[in-house]
């Protein structure tokens, strides 16, 4: 089993210095750093684009976790590979190939992720497990930070689990979602090994940061 790694949301920090944000979740010692990408049409919000992501490579050399909640998404990945972003994570409820775009995803050199919102099963992934790097499991609706835990959604970290473990593959569990010191401990012990944390992350100003970090990984 691997390490808790935390993978902190930028949609919680402050967006008129955001170079600045990114620098401080590094040296508080996040492990991967979430980019939330969406569009105003797959979701109902609007946030980074290719711009934004490429304006922050320089700002720290931890993984760029780039979560896609657009649709189409295929138009937009060499632009996201080129920007900077090391994982992609795409829905499969936006768009009608998803596993097109996880080999397109792949032929960019770049990790692959799939992202299943709260209505969306497990088996889903039946027929995209043998490709992907990482799984999301979504324990909000997506577009808005700051929303309540879906209960239900540990049952579905867990069958997933279940799945990994038996595919023998090298691949991440993530959760993304109401994740605080409550709901952290369970959705790890319901078998998730990346925490996505916007609010918990960034609440108490940048001298809380390294702590928040420390108490979100159980340590
Ligand atoms: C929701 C995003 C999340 C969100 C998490 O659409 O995918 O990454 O920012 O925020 P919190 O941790 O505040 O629930
Ligand atoms: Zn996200």
């Amino acid at each position: 089993t691997h390490p808790i790694l935390i993978s902190p949301s930028i949609l919680s920090a402050d967006f008129a210095r955001l170079g600045e944000e990114v620098r401080a979740i590094d040296e508080a010692g996040c492990d991967w750093i979430h980019i939330d990408v969406m569009d105003g049409h797959f979701v109902p919000n609007i946030t980074i684009g290719p711009a934004v992501v490429k304006a922050l490579r320089p700002h720290s050399q931890k993984p760029f976790d780039v979560h896609l909640m657009i649709s189409p998404v295929d138009p937009y990945l060499d632009a996201f590979v080129q920007a900077g972003a090391d994982i992609i994570t795409v829905h499969p409820e936006a768009g009608p190939h998803i596993h097109r775009t996880v080999q397109h995803i792949k032929s960019l050199g770049v990790k692959a992720g799939v992202v299943l919102n709260p209505g969306t099963p497990a088996k889903m992934l039946d027929y995209l497990i043998d490709d992907v790097d990482l799984i999301l499991v979504m324990s909000v609706n997506p577009g808005f930070g700051g929303q309540s835990f879906i209960e239900n959604q540990l049952r579905k970290i867990e069958a997933i689990r279940k799945m990994i473990d038996k595919s023998g593959r090298d691949i991440r569990l993530q959760v993304d979602g109401g994740i605080d010191l409550t709901t952290a401990p369970r959705a790890i012990a319901a078998g998730a090994d990346v925490l996505v944390a916007g609010t918990a992350t960034f609440r108490g100003g940048q001298s809380a940061y390294a702590d928040n970090i420390r108490q979100l990984r159980g340590g």
